[in-house]
Formats: structure tokens, C-alpha cells, sequence
């Protein structure tokens, strides 16, 4: 188990961080799941100015253990969507992903935010049902990078707790 965790909120300087473990973690954990083209094309995008935004405005968690990033999280709470959930390889299937998951939707829960959506990665949806989340469709997305890929989209109802101000 990855007891030994600290979280902390991403700071802009840590996306070179973040997108190295994004696609480690994909290059290992969705091949198998999409024609290996496809999968490179969408690894190869660059961050979107949506996602910079996002880390700028404070939604995103990092997992470290000592001073190295081992997975991070992020919320589009305009959106209402688990924008990106991601564990460096060396750490899966240690219980990192569902701590970093349960952050994220007390960070979404704070915000006010009732259904939190998402779309899985083929590879992640096992994941995700196993953290209460329904499966309402498998579907085809089209990826800012011109990829055509398939996706869960899911969604879980969280509980309420609004940050008092
Ligand atoms: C999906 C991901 C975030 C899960 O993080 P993790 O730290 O490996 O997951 P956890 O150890 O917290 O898993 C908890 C439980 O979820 C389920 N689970 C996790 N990964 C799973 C997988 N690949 N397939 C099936 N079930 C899985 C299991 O029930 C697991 O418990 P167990 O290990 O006791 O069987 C991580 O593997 C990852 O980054 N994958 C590649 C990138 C990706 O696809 N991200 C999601 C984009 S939508």
C-alpha cells in the first residue's frame, strides 16, 4: 500500500511532471486497449491551454512520496468532470490511484459539484466501477489531437460538503 503519501495541490511548474507520468502510465497501461497509432498520436498533444488553466486555478493534486510526483489528479469543476486521473507504473495497484481519486472527489464535493463525471480509458473502467462509479456508455470521442477513441463515460453522485466560508 502507498501509506507513506503526502498530497498537495500542483502548482503550474510541476505539468512537465505531470505529463511524463500521463503518458507513462498510458503507454503501459492502454496499449492492449487501442491500435497502437492511435495511442501515440494522442500521447504526442501537447497540454491544452484548458488543462494549464486548470492547474493555475488551483484543481489539481499531486501524490508524492518524498519529492517525487507518483500521481496526480485533476477536476474541471466548471465542467463537473474528473478531467485526469494518473499513477507513475512503479506505483500501480497500491492503492495510490484510490487515494488520490477519493481527493479529487472531496475537492469536486467542496465545490458543490453533486454528479461528478469522467471519461475512462478503456483500460480504467474496471477502476472506476470498483469506486461506485456507473457506466452509462461506451462511445467514440474525438481527441483534440484528431484521434477518434473509445471511451467509458461514467458518472457517481458525491456526497455534499461544502466548504464553509
Ligand atoms: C487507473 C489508475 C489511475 C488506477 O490507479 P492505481 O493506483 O493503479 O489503482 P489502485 O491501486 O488504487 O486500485 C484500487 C482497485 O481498483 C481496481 N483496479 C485498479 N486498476 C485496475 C485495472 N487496471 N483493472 C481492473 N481493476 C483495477 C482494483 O479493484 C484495485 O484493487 P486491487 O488492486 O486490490 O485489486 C492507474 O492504474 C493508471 O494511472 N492507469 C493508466 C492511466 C489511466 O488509464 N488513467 C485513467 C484515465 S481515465
Amino acid at each position: 500500500m502507498c501509506n507513506e503519501l503526502a498530497f498537495r495541490v500542483a502548482a503550474p511548474d510541476d505539468l512537465p511532471a505531470l505529463w511524463s507520468i500521463r503518458n507513462r502510465a498510458a503507454r503501459v497501461q492502454c496499449a492492449g486497449h487501442y491500435p497502437p497509432a492511435a495511442l501515440e498520436t494522442w500521447l504526442a498533444a501537447a497540454p491544452s491551454d484548458g488543462f494549464r488553466h486548470l492547474l493555475r486555478q488551483g484543481h489539481a493534486i499531486v501524490a508524492e512520496q518524498g519529492r517525487n510526483i507518483v500521481g496526480y489528479t485533476v477536476v474541471d469543476v466548471g465542467e463537473r468532470e474528473l478531467e485526469a486521473l494518473f499513477v507513475a507504473p512503479d506505483h500501480f495497484r497500491r492503492g495510490c490511484g484510490s487515494q488520490l481519486l477519493a481527493r479529487a472527489e472531496e475537492l469536486a464535493s467542496q465545490e458543490g459539484i453533486v454528479t461528478l463525471t469522467l471519461s475512462a480509458a478503456l483500460n480504467a473502467i474496471d477502476f472506476y466501477l470498483a469506486h461506485d462509479y456507473e457506466l452509462l456508455a461506451i462511445d467514440d470521442y474525438a481527441h483534440r489531437s484528431g484521434v477518434r477513441l473509445k471511451r467509458g463515460v461514467m458518472q457517481k453522485s458525491l456526497k455534499i460538503s461544502r466548504r464553509s466560508s
